[in-house]
C-alpha cells in the first residue's frame, strides 16, 4: 500500500500503543453500536454541558451536519439546521444553479418561519385536504385563491371528514378576518413575543400589503429555538465533486457566503480528490471551512491535513445505507477508525505539524452512538438521523411510507450510491461512470417535526457527556484519551457494517 513516511510512523506508534505487531497485527475493529461511555465521577449536571465545536474558520452550536445526500438535506433540512445551530449540506450531483439557488434561500432565510406551506383553493374539496394531512400529517392548511391572497385557514384536526369529502374547503376554513396575522417585515423577536403571550395564538400566517401569503410561523416552533443560535450568521454548506468543473460552483458559493465547502467522494485519500482539495484551498482562503472525506486511514488524514484542508471526514462503510464493505471489500469499523483519527491528529499537533479537524460520518444513528463519537470526532455527519424528520427531503417530496408493520408511519431513505440516486446523478452529471450500486433503498420510522426532537435528543448527548464529568466537547475528548472511558457493549449484537435498514437493491 502506498503510504507516506509519516503516516507509517504514527500508525506504528499507534499499533504499539494497542500491544499490536503495526505490520502484521490486525486491530479489532469495533463498531460504534459495540462501544458505550464507562461512566464516572462527574459535577457536571447535563443542562451544563456546551455543545459547540469548531470546524476550521466556522464555529457551531451543535456539532452536526446533515448528510450531502438528496434523501436527506434539501431546503428545507438545510434552512431547519441552520435554526439549530447545526450545518446542512447540499449534495453535490445537483445542477449548479440549483444548488446555488437553494444554498443563497438558507442565507436569506427567516428563523422559524415555514415559507411554502402546502396550500388548498376555496373550491377545492375536503377530500384533497385529507389527502395533504395523510401525507404529511399537517392539521393546518392556508386556504388561498389563485393569485396567492390569503382567504382563510383549514384546521384539519377539527374535521370529520366523513360524508363531508365533496365540500368545498371555504365552507369549513376559519375565514381571514377571524385570524390573527403578521406583516412580512415584522422581526423574529416581534412574532415571538406575539406567538407566547397573546391567547389563542398558537400560528400566525404571514401576509404582504397585498394579502398574498409569504408563510406561516408556528408557536410549537419558538420553543425550540434558541435565539442566539438562529441570529449567528447563517450556517449551510455545499458538497462538490472532485471534477474541475466544480471549481466555478465554489467560486460562486463563496461569492454568496456558504459556510462550508464539502469535497465528497467515496475515497477521499486519492489523487484527484487531493488535487481538488488544493484547488478549493487556494480559492477559499479560510472564508469557508474545506472539508474533505471519506477517508478511512491515518495516511488520508495525513496527507490531506499536510495539504491545509481545515476537516478531514472519516468513514467508509458504516452508513446505514452503505453497502461498500460488502460490494468492494473496503471499510473499517466506525469506533476503533476514530480511535486512529484521533490518535493522529494528537501526534500531528504535537509534533507541530498542520492537523485537520475530525468529522465523523456515517453509522451514528442514536443519541448513544452521539456522545460517545463525540469523544472522538470534532463534528457528526448524520443522514438516518437527519431523514427521520419532517424537513427531510424525502419526507418533503415522497411524504409518509407505508413501513413493514403496515401503518404508514415511515420515511423513505436511499444512499447516494443506491441505483434509485444513480439514476437521477446521470441525468445530472453526463458521463458519470460509476453506475454499480453500493448503497440501498430503505425504510426509517418516521419521529415528526425535527426542532421538538432535536431539543429531547440533546438532552440525552448532554447526558451522556455529564457522565464522563466533561462540560464542553474539548473537555471530553481530553478525559476520554487520558482515562479508560470505554466500555464494551457488545449486546447491541449488530455489525454496523452491514447495512441496517430493511432495504432492497442489494
Ligand atoms: P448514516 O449512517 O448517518 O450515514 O445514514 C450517512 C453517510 O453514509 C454515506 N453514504 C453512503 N455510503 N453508499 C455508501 O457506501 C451509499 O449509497 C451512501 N449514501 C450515503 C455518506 O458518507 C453519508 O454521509
Amino acid at each position: 500500500m502506498l503510504k507516506t513516511e509519516l503516516a507509517k510512523k504514527i500508525e506504528a506508534d499507534y499499533y504499539r500503543s494497542l500491544g499490536i505487531n503495526p505490520l502484521s497485527g490486525i486491530p479489532q475493529g469495533l463498531t460504534i453500536q459495540e462501544v458505550r461511555f464507562a461512566t464516572g465521577y462527574s459535577e457536571v449536571m447535563p443542562f451544563d454541558v456546551d455543545l459547540s465545536t469548531e470546524i476550521g474558520p466556522v464555529k457551531l452550536n451543535l456539532p452536526f451536519l446533515s448528510a450531502a445526500m438528496n434523501s436527506v438535506s434539501g431546503q428545507v433540512m438545510l434552512e431547519r439546521c441552520h435554526e439549530a445551530g447545526a450545518c446542512g449540506i447540499t449534495w453535490r450531483d445537483i445542477e449548479a444553479n440549483d444548488q446555488l439557488d437553494r444554498l443563497e434561500k438558507v442565507l436569506n432565510y427567516k428563523a422559524c418561519l415555514v415559507p411554502k406551506p402546502e396550500t388548498l383553493r376555496p373550491n377545492s374539496q375536503l377530500k384533497e385536504a385529507r389527502h395533504i394531512k395523510d401525507r404529511f400529517d399537517f392539521s393546518t392548511i392556508p386556504i388561498v385563491s389563485h393569485d396567492g391572497v390569503l382567504q382563510g385557514i383549514l384546521f384539519t384536526g377539527s374535521i370529520a371528514f366523513k360524508g363531508h369529502e365533496n365540500e368545498p374547503v371555504k365552507n369549513w376554513m376559519m375565514p381571514f378576518e377571524k385570524l390573527k396575522i403578521e406583516k412580512d417585515s415584522t422581526s423574529f423577536e416581534g412574532v415571538q413575543k406575539r406567538l407566547l403571550n397573546e391567547p389563542l395564538c398558537s400560528l400566525l400566517p404571514v401576509v404582504d400589503s397585498h394579502r398574498c401569503l409569504k408563510g406561516i410561523y408556528f408557536m410549537a416552533d419558538f420553543f425550540h429555538v434558541n435565539p442566539s443560535w438562529h441570529n449567528s450568521k447563517p450556517l449551510v454548506g455545499m458538497a462538490v465533486s472532485d471534477n474541475a468543473e466544480d471549481i466555478s460552483r465554489v467560486h460562486a458559493g463563496l461569492e454568496i457566503g456558504v459556510g462550508a465547502i464539502v469535497l465528497d467522494s467515496s475515497h477521499g485519500n486519492s489523487k484527484r480528490v487531493i488535487e481538488q482539495a488544493k484547488r478549493i484551498i487556494e480559492i477559499t482562503k479560510h472564508k469557508a471551512a474545506v472539508i474533505v472525506g471519506n477517508v478511512a486511514d491515518i495516511d488520508g488524514y495525513v496527507r490531506l491535513s499536510e495539504i491545509g484542508v481545515d476537516a478531514v471526514k472519516f468513514g467508509i462503510g458504516p452508513g446505514a445505507t452503505c453497502t461498500t464493505s460488502i460490494r468492494t471489500g473496503a471499510g473499517y469499523p466506525m469506533f476503533s477508525l476514530m480511535g486512529e483519527a484521533r490518535f493522529a491528529r494528537k501526534y500531528m499537533k504535537k509534533n507541530g505539524k498542520p492537523a485537520a479537524f475530525i468529522i465523523a460520518d456515517g453509522g451514528i444513528s442514536n443519541t448513544g452512538d452521539m456522545s460517545v463519537m463525540l469523544a472522538r470526532a470534532h463534528g457528526l455527519m448524520m443522514g438516518e438521523y437527519f431523514v427521520a424528520f419532517s424537513e427531510s427531503e424525502s419526507f418533503q417530496v415522497e411524504g409518509l411510507q407505508y413501513g413493514p408493520d403496515g401503518k404508514k408511519n415511515w420515511v423513505s431513505y436511499w444512499g447516494m450510491a443506491s441505483k434509485k440516486a444513480i439514476k437521477e446523478k446521470l441525468s445530472v452529471r453526463y458521463g458519470l461512470q460509476k453506475r454499480a450500486a453500493e448503497g440501498i433503498e430503505g425504510l426509517v420510522p418516521y419521529r415528526g417535526p425535527m426542532l421538538k426532537n432535536l431539543s429531547e435528543d440533546i438532552e440525552l448527548v448532554n447526558g451522556g457527556i455529564s457522565h464522563q464529568g466533561a462540560k464542553d466537547l474539548k473537555t471530553l475528548r481530553e478525559l476520554c484519551d487520558d482515562t479508560r472511558a470505554f466500555s464494551w457493549f457488545s449486546s447491541f449484537g449488530n455489525n454496523q457494517n452491514t447495512p441496517r435498514l430493511k432495504g432492497n437493491n442489494l
